[in-house]
């Protein structure tokens, strides 16, 4: 169970970064329906890893453990944390981008999503081997 869990969380990972890189690199020559869509399969990668993420989180105790920063259950808040900041940044470039495609505010808050989700990737390697 747990298993199939954490490999729909990183196929959320997956749609959810391959989202933004593509949005990052490719945006300008893309039509706005092409941005919506694409925005739209990664917004769908990033509820995806939430609700994996929270069921898998169980393993590591509850809310009082998840913000104990510092500890291996504390990753989970830690990982919280780097999703808020992620989902905030994209979803305002999201929302910008179909019809202010050289936004540079929109390019930048891609870059910080995207560095704030491989953050969180990072926390989720640490999380698997106990650190
Ligand atoms: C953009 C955000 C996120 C990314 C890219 C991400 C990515 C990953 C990846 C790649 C792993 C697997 C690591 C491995 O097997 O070595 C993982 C593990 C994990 N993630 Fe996330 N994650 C994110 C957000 C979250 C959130 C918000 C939660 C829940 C609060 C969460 C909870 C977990 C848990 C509990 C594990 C460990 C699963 C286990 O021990 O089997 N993740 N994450």
């Amino acid at each position: 169970m747990s298993l199939a869990v954490t490999i729909l969380h990183i196929i959320g990972a997956s749609l959810w970064i391959g989202g933004l890189v593509a949005l990052l690199i490719a945006h300008k020559g893309m039509d706005k329906d092409s941005i919506r869509r694409t925005a739209l399969a990664s917004t769908a990668g990033l509820a995806l890893i939430l609700v994996t993420g929270l069921i898998n989180a169980g393993k590591y105790g509850g809310p009082d453990a998840w913000f104990q920063m510092g500890t291996t259950p504390g990753r989970v808040g830690e990982k919280l944390i780097s999703w808020l900041i992620a989902a905030a940044a994209g979803g305002y470039a999201f929302h910008k981008l179909p019809s202010q495609q050289d936004s540079p505010r929109a390019q930048a808050l891609l870059v910080v999503a995207l560095l704030a989700s491989l953050g969180a990737l990072a926390l989720g390697v640490m999380l698997t081997r106990g650190a």
